[in-house]
């Protein structure tokens, strides 16, 4: 949620920021702002909207060799250019991804002094309240270390001012931040994560919270030992469409090969292996909590069924944002596992790192490496996912899915409490998992000629039954979010007790049908909604007389490989409505791909 980005060096700042700023853009594209400073002058400029809007402001006819940027998902203050970062005080300019949540006690207290503000940002303050230390001992470091202990929240931050011209002042706390040596000498790089620095530098510290320091073009100075330098990887796999109308396209397109990634070396002949961990931390365990938000969430709620199922151990799923404030009574018997994309979604970070203040066992499962919770968790298992950049999240949950399943299976092995064949048969299910995420052709056209149909009604209710619900869940939000007509995901059982009154020719109801598990429940399921007039589209490997609309699946002998087919036709359906309606299929409105402020 927001990106920053920070240069010191001789190639054209204003170049390095914007590529930078490029690669962040997913984490919030309500606007976007650079700060260009050398020892005469500070230029700033800044757009609404995408960094393309920005891209056309900028033209300089000077040799800047020091810079902050930052693209902006808007927390305090609505998307205005008043209100984009950078935000400037009298001399200095300050880029923040955070929240301040003392803001208000200090910009009343700033105004009482005299300091004029122009935004409505928590943002404003830090850069006054810099300035007011400054003016009073004329040290700029000592003015920033002061700044910082009045600050409450999460925040990351670069800061660049006239009366120390040459430095970049950084701080984390909360949200990610990275600081890297360029490979040219005499540069510093800044970013919110790995994607903007790769092929500008090699080294890098990934900042822990509380670390902060000042950078020069020949220093790196940081105000306490907690860092370490570590090696940036090489390898730029930037994340090109490849011939796909959208990144979310191309990343639904690849999950047969990410999922096969996430398979290699920990599916094996006879059993399941993961380095990461030993099976052994299951041992005393009474129940599995994990926690996560969003599409993470839903994988997680799929894993319950399946750490019940195959490893029977009871398995509870919370939302992190409820978790974290219902004071929950935590035991030394659960394990905690997180679920995360990112590895830096706020509420998700704080809950594992009261989970692990309270002494449970914990593992992170996320997509990318050396985010924060992989630092936090005492074990991190790797989703294989690559770069995901479509905001809504595809080819991460069909991974973070297949990575929980094989989890679910190791504890089983391990207690014992699967027979060789049941073992045997998950196995093989597990092995053909890539084949049926593989994309139908057929199936994708069928969506396409659909999604015609499914622009106007009130409303869809996607529903299903045992790990179909969690699946309707994320068919609904994939929905939600990229086309903006309202859904709902629902188990089926449930209509009955409240939403079967909004049937109608209107609702439209998206019926999860699979051959191996609950056919008959569902069916019934469907033909009350159908009685009541409500169109229905199944999606079923089975043919069912009472549909309006049908998308047919593949027959197999297992509910999980239906459920990864039924997840690819959700995601084309879901794709093909935002397309049909002229949305932002890979940046739809409001959203923002990292979401790290609660
Ligand atoms: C939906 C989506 C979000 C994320 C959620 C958690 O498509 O992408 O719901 O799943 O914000 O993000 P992570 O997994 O990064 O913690």
């Amino acid at each position: 949620m927001c990106g920053i980005v920070g240069y010191i060096g001789n190639r054209k700042t204003e170049e390095i920021l914007l590529d930078g700023l490029k690669e962040l853009e997913y984490r919030g594209y309500d606007s976007a702002g650079i700060a260009l400073l050398d020892n005469e002058k500070i230029d700033v400029f800044k757009a609404l909207g995408k960094l393309k809007n920005l891209k056309e402001k900028v033209n300089t006819y000077h040799d800047y060799n020091i810079g902050i940027g930052h693209t902006r998902w808007a927390t305090h203050g609505k998307p205005t250019e008043l209100n984009a970062h950078p935000h400037l005080g009298e001399y200095s300019y300050v880029v923040h991804n955070g929240i301040i949540e003392n803001y208000k006690e200090i910009k009343e207290s700033l105004q009482e002094q005299g300091h004029k503000f122009v935004s409505q940002t928590d943002t404003e303050v830090i850069v006054h309240l810099f300035e007011s230390f400054n003016n009073e001992s004329n040290d700029a470091k000592e003015a920033f270390q002061r700044t910082i202990e009045k600050l409450e929240g999460a925040f990351s931050i670069l800061l660049i001012s006239k009366c120390d011209p040459s430095k970049i002042f950084f701080f984390k706390h909360g949200s990610p931040l990275i600081v890297a040596r360029g490979n040219e000498e005499g540069e510093v790089l800044f970013a919110s994560s790995d994607a903007p620095l790769i092929g500008l530098a090699n080294d890098v510290v990934y900042l822990e919270d509380g670390v902060g320091g000042v950078a020069s073009a020949t220093s790196i100075e940081f105000f306490s030992d907690n860092y370490s330098w570590s090696t940036l990887p090489t390898s730029k796999q930037y994340a090109q469409k490849d011939g796909f109308r959208f990144f979310m396209e191309k990343e639904i397109y690849e999950q047969h090969d990410v999922v096969t990634d996430a398979m290699l070396g920990r599916l094996g002949e006879n059993e399941i292996t993961f380095d990461e961990f030993d099976a052994s931390i299951i041992e005393g365990i009474e129940e599995i909590k994990i926690c996560a938000c969003g599409t993470s969430y839903h994988a997680g709620l799929t894993a319950s069924y399946l750490f019940e199922r195959l490893s029977q151990t009871r398995c509870s799923v919370e939302i992190a944002s409820e978790f974290r404030y219902k004071e929950p009574l935590l035991s030394d018997k659960t394990l905690f596992i997180v679920i995360s994309q990112s590895g830096e979604t706020a509420d998700t970070l704080e809950a594992l790192k009261m989970a692990t203040k309270a002494g449970l066992k914990s593992i992170a499962l996320c997509n990318v490496d050396n985010s924060s919770m992989t630092r936090v968790a005492n074990h991190t298992v790797l989703t294989r996912a690559g770069i995901e950049k479509g905001v809504a999240s595809t080819k991460a949950f069909s991974t973070q899915t297949v990575v929980l399943w094989m989890m679910a299976l190791y504890f089983g092995q391990y207690k014992q409490v699967l027979s060789n064949e049941k073992i045997n048969d998950e196995l093989h299910a597990l092995r053909e998992v890539p084949k049926s995420l593989i994309v139908d052709d057929k199936i994708h056209e069928k969506t396409k000629r659909l999604s015609k149909r499914y622009l106007h009604g009130h409303g869809f209710f996607f529903i299903g039954r045992d790990v179909f619900f969690p699946l309707a869940l994320e068919g609904a939000l994939k929905l939600k979010e990229i086309s903006y007509l309202h859904a709902e995901g629902y188990p089926a059982g449930e209509m009955k007790h409240g939403p079967i009154a909004l049937a109608d020719p209107e609702l439209f109801t998206i019926a999860l049908m699979p051959q191996n598990l609950l056919y008959d429940k569902i069916k019934s399921n469907v033909e009350e909604l159908s009685a009541r007039d409500s169109t229905i589209c199944s999606i079923s490997p089975l043919d069912f007389e009472l549909s309006d609309d049908f998308i047919k699946t593949q027959k197999t002998n297992h509910y999980m490989l239906e459920f990864f087919e039924m997840l690819v036709a959700l995601q084309l359906l879901s794709m093909e409505i935002s397309v049909r309606l002229g949305n932002d299929v890979d940046m739809p409105r409001n959203l923002a791909k990292s979401v790290t402020v609660e």
